[in-house]
């Protein structure tokens, strides 16, 4: 049985209670609307430590003000239901009030990685998403935490957090779960329509043929990024930024090696969807053909 607790201290009791028995526990933060990809992050917590907790929480400081904050889907219940299936120990739900007792006046800053690619056009988001992790890894005391690889700029800046704040929490990354079409999974492609699922799967399409034309011998990072660009304009996608960078500075290249990562959003009708590849490792990408030609 999964235990589940909406209160603070509550939960710190849990992690108090696991310690005594000395197990060590893992985390996997979460803003529900559970998943595939999330409940592969379970699998990877239920291999790093005695015990799981999957936090839910729709952290209302990492939304713009005319971001999907109300929209956000919710359903604890099914969420419940379905880490308890996947073997999670404990769920972690939160009300704002718990998590906020009062009027956030210092938070974590996320400097000038925070700026770059998603940061641009989500001021304030990263600041967000780090204070509350940090509230999380505070509460819960993780020995490790774990996160997803479909959001890379938000995983390598936790990582800097987490070395640079010395949280003593192992970070752990477990690699993009997609449709069988190359689509990434994710909370927001419920809002898609038909025609806009066709779309969205132009974003993984775009890092499949400029992950070719690397693979052909392209190495200059404009040409590939171009060569995406296309791919999800042709689709009729409405491209924010493809960028080839670096993985840990998240920096543009002189010249793209086989370590570097692309890394793209854009939206499709008004939903803003990201996706992300190292350019010349193995990725699930090369197993999907794709469509007739002229098809995203
Ligand atoms: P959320 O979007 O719910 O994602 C929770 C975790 O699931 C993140 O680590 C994310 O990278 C991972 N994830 C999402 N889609 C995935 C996929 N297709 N494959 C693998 N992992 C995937 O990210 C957040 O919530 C929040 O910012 C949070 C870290 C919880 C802080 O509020």
């Amino acid at each position: 049985m999964i235990v589940r607790f909406e209160r603070v201290d509550a939960a710190a009791e849990w992690r108090d209670a696991r310690r005594e028995a000395g197990d060590t526990v893992a985390l996997v933060p979460t803003m529900g609307a559970l998943h595939e990809g999330h409940l592969s992050l379970v699998d990877t917590a239920r291999l790093s430590a005695d015990r799981v907790v999957v936090s839910l929480f729709v952290n209302p400081a990492q939304f713009g003000p005319s971001e999907d904050f109300d929209s956000y889907p919710r359903d604890p219940d099914r969420d419940g239901a379905l880490a308890e299936a996947r073997g999670a120990d404990a769920l972690f739900a939160p009300t704002a009030a718990d998590m906020y007792p009062e009027e956030q006046t210092i938070w974590v800053e996320p400097g000038p990685l925070g700026d770059r690619l998603c940061g641009r056009s989500r001021p304030g988001h990263f600041r967000g998403v780090l204070t509350v992790v940090a509230k999380l890894f505070a509460i819960l005391r993780p020995e490790v935490a774990v996160f997803g690889r479909k959001d890379f700029q938000q995983s390598v800046l936790i990582r800097r957090m987490t070395a640079q704040l010395g949280f003593g929490v192992r970070i752990s990354t477990a690699p993009t779960v997609r449709e069988p079409d190359g689509l990434a999974l994710s909370s927001r492609n419920s809002y898609l329509s038909a025609g806009g699922r066709d779309t969205a799967r132009s974003l993984s399409g775009a890092l499949r043929e400029a992950r070719a034309a690397f693979a052909a011998g392209e190495r200059r990072q404009d040409a590939l990024e171009a060569v995406a660009r296309r791919h999800m304009e042709r689709a009729g996608a409405d491209v924010e930024y493809v960028e080839v960078v670096e993985p840990e500075g998240l920096t543009r290249p002189s010249r793209a090696e086989d370590r570097h990562v692309m890394a793209l959003a854009a939206r499709v009708g008004t939903t803003r969807l990201i996706d992300n590849e190292t350019l010349g490792r193995p990725s699930p990408l090369d197993e999907i053909r794709p469509g007739p030609p002229g098809s995203p």
